[in-house]
């Protein structure tokens, strides 16, 4: 296969963000995973989902409604627990058990109700072991954009366009001081560290008008990537997660956690959550515009600072092949 979109069976191996905890979901909402329709329903604790379409006669489950802890099929009124593995006719009735085939698998975070289309022969990530949640962090998401997660992960972990793409934000000037190192690459993942020269962050060092920064990243298969920002001047680290699900054809939906290290002031943070705000939009443009589609090829044009995008290929290119 020379092309990944994201949503290819595979894909369905893999764990998900579906659902923020602190969002509720008294009304049964629809959310497509890797191409399948599944509805979340409840809040806090009782938080759960199921497969979009009722095994009973294929009624739309996001058209029915909560009851205590059970969502209720608006067709003959099967009724199913948070974790779906039984279902029951009637309140108090006896309860039938669904095959496995009909099962999400779910797990629950601190953050996030996670989900598996399929056999989930994956692990889950560990949100906390790439945020540290004892510093000021925030969640922001899930944002929709009209791309395929391959191509956005590709954009994320892409450092050759922030002169062009961020100019506004990082500066047109934005270089790097040195070079681009690989420090892993495993079978499905890898990291690497960059170090630049940012022109114009507005947060950690006030007005300066240049800072030099090295970032470090990682990708966390399928479509998550990890990023830690350190401030070379002070001793001060960033931490940003994104984490990427797919939906549908050139459809996507995504979280971007950000823990802004010690930085007390409210102002600064502020501004540090503003030029994420900034860099996101900018990203999303770009990303919106590119094929549904990421060529698993490798380019015969070779630029700087290119060996991530490469690096991804592989990688994709063993999944699809699993
Ligand atoms: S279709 Fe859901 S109970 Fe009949
Ligand atoms: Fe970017």
């Amino acid at each position: 296969m020379d092309y990944v979109s994201g949503i290819e069976t595979v894909f369905r191996n893999f764990w998900y963000p579906t659902w923020r905890l602190d969002q509720p979901a008294e009304t049964p909402t629809k959310v497509d995973l890797v191409g399948e329709p599944i509805v979340v329903f409840g809040s806090g604790d009782s938080v759960g989902a199921v497969r979009g379409r009722c095994p009973h006669r294929g009624a739309d489950l996001s058209k029915g409604f909560v009851q205590g802890n059970a969502l209720v099929c608006p067709y003959h009124g099967m009724r199913f627990g948070p974790d779906a593995s039984c279902a029951q006719k009637v309140e108090g009735g006896p309860s039938v058990r669904l095959v496995q085939s009909r099962l999400l698998n779910l797990q629950k975070d601190r953050f996030f109700l996670w989900a598996s289309p399929s056999t989930a022969h994956h692990d889950m990530m560990r949100v906390a072991e790439h945020i540290d949640i004892t510093k000021r962090y925030f969640i922001g998401g899930p944002m929709f954009w009209s791309a395929s997660a391959p191509q956005m992960v590709d954009n994320f972990l892409d450092v050759a366009h922030f002169p062009f793409v961020h100019k506004e934000t990082l500066g047109a000037e934005t270089t790097s001081s040195n070079n681009l190192t690989v420090l892993t690459s495993d079978e499905l993942s890898f990291s690497f560290t960059y170090r630049h020269l940012a022109r114009r962050i507005i947060g950690k060092l006030g007005s300066s008008d240049s800072v030099s920064r090295t970032l470090t990243y990682r990708f966390i298969p399928p479509f998550n990537v990890s990023i830690r920002i350190h401030y070379d001047e002070v001793e001060d680290e960033d931490q940003i997660l994104l984490l990427v699900v797919p939906l549908g054809p050139g459809r996507s939906m995504f979280y971007k956690i950000v823990s802004t290290g010690n930085v007390p002031e409210v102002d600064v943070r502020k501004k540090e959550a503003d030029l994420q705000q900034a860099m996101t939009a900018e990203d999303r443009e770009v990303c919106e515009a590119l094929p549904d589609r990421m060529y698993l090829g490798q380019s015969e044009i070779k630029l700087d600072f290119d060996e991530p995008g490469a690096l991804l290929r592989e990688k994709y290119a063993r999944i699809i092949a699993q």
